[in-house]
C-alpha cells in the first residue's frame, strides 16, 4: 500500500515538474524603425499608428481632443492646426510632442519607430499619399 502512495506521489510530481516546463512563446509585434530610402505612405505606414489598437484616437477622436487623428480627418487637421513643419521636420508637434525622449504629452508617447516614421514621412514633404 505505501509503495502504491509512494508512486502516485511521484507521478504527481512529474506530472507538476513536467507542465510547468511548458515555453510560452510571445510574438511581440513587429517594431521596426523604417529604411531612410522608403517612400512612406501617410495612408499606409501614419494613419495605423495612430488608429490601429486605438492608440491614438482612444483620444484624439475628433470629439474633444484635437487634433482629430480619424483616418478621414487626419490630413486636414494637422495641416489646419499647423502640427506639422515641413521646413523644420524635427519641429513639427505631431512629431515632437508625443516623442519618447520629450517630457511633453506623457499621455501617450510614439515608440522610437513610429516617431522615426513620423519624421521620415515629414521629411519627405508630409504628403497625402
Ligand atoms: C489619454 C488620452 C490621449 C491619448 C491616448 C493621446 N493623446 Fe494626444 N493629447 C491628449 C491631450 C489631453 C492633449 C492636450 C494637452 C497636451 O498638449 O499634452 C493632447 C495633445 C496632443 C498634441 C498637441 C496638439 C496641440 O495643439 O498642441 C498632439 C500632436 C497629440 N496630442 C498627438 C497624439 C498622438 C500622435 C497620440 C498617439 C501616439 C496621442 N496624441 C495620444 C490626450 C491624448
Amino acid at each position: 500500500m505505501k509503495k502504491i502512495v509512494l508512486l502516485m506521489l511521484v507521478m504527481v510530481t512529474s506530472l507538476l515538474i513536467i507542465s510547468s516546463c511548458q515555453y510560452k512563446f510571445i510574438v511581440e509585434p513587429e517594431v521596426v524603425p523604417p529604411n531612410p530610402d522608403d517612400t512612406i505612405s501617410f495612408s499606409l505606414d501614419i494613419i495605423p499608428i495612430w488608429n490601429n489598437g486605438d492608440n491614438c484616437v482612444s483620444c484624439h477622436d475628433g470629439s474633444i481632443q484635437h487634433p482629430d487623428l480619424r483616418p478621414d480627418a487626419a490630413y486636414g487637421e494637422l495641416n489646419s492646426m499647423g502640427l506639422i513643419d515641413t521646413g523644420n521636420p524635427q519641429q513639427s508637434l505631431i512629431y515632437d510632442h508625443p516623442h519618447p525622449d520629450t517630457d511633453s504629452h506623457s499621455w501617450k508617447k510614439y515608440t522610437s519607430a513610429q516617431a522615426a516614421s513620423v519624421l521620415l514621412w515629414i521629411e519627405q514633404g508630409a504628403k497625402n499619399n
